[in-house]
């Protein structure tokens, strides 16, 4: 598989097959993925795989979160607090067409909280990746981590593998740290749900738009 194809075959998958991933693919995926670019070659990178009982174990305790109306506090801010367009209309053009293709209405309350609350069981995927950074790094080592958490899903397509990356894992950062046993002044950027698309589900008919490179870039010379 070319890089184009897999940049093209990725999307965000929201619904798994109940078959397991071997860690030994899991292996293969980081072992291709470590070779992303960093600043000073710093790899700031630290990734828990979660699968088994201790997935079950800690989506329970993220849902019980969000069940108890307990308030998200992601360690940083992944999103802006006063959104402006485009990336308003952006926003919730996503959400919106989400709920069309499930068929759930604006005002049902229930199931709208329901398929957010799936979040916090990574989709029900076999597999939940976390991704950590050490406190004292910068801003730029999030833009290192983009390009190995991109590197990871690139390699997982060409592995037959589909992911979802997740800033709602994100959520309840003392939790997972906890359970995990990484320090509580660690910053928890984001989790994954890894494992085999289920192609029958619905929720992975949606596909999300582009812009144009004609909407975005300029060409000087
Ligand atoms: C860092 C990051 C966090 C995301 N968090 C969530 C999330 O919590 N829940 C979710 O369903 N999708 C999440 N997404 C998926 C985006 O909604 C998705 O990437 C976007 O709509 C584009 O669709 P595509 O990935 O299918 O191309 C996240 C994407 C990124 C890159």
């Amino acid at each position: 598989m070319n890089v184009k194809d897999a940049l093209l075959q990725r999307q965000s998958v929201r619904a798994f097959l109940d078959k397991p991933v071997s860690h030994e693919t899991i292996h293969r995926i980081l072992d291709a993925a470590r070779h992303a670019p960093s600043g000073a070659n710093t790899q700031p990178w630290r990734v828990a795989v979660v699968s088994g009982n201790k997935k079950l174990r800690l989506q329970q305790l993220l849902d019980n979160e969000f069940r108890n109306g307990i308030k998200p506090a992601m360690d940083y801010h992944y999103y802006p607090t006063q959104w402006k367009d485009p990336y308003k209309a952006r926003r919730i053009a996503c959400g919106l067409q989400l709920y069309k293709t499930l068929s759930i209405a604006k005002e049902d309350k229930q199931r709208r909280d329901d398929q957010w609350a799936a979040n916090y069981r990574a989709f029900d995927a076999p597999v939940v990746l976390f991704f950590f950074l050490d406190s004292g790094l910068e801003t730029g080592s999030f833009l290192d981590y983009g390009m190995f958490i991109q590197s990871v899903m690139l390699v997982a397509v060409e592995e037959g593998l589909a992911a979802c990356p997740q800033a709602a894992l994100a959520e309840y950062p003392q939790v997972v740290k906890r359970e995990l046993g990484y320090p509580d002044d660690s910053v928890l950027l984001c989790g994954m749900a890894l494992g085999y698309k289920d192609n029958y589900a619905l929720v992975n008919s949606y596909r999300t738009p582009r812009e144009a490179v004609e909407a975005f870039t300029r060409f000087y010379e």
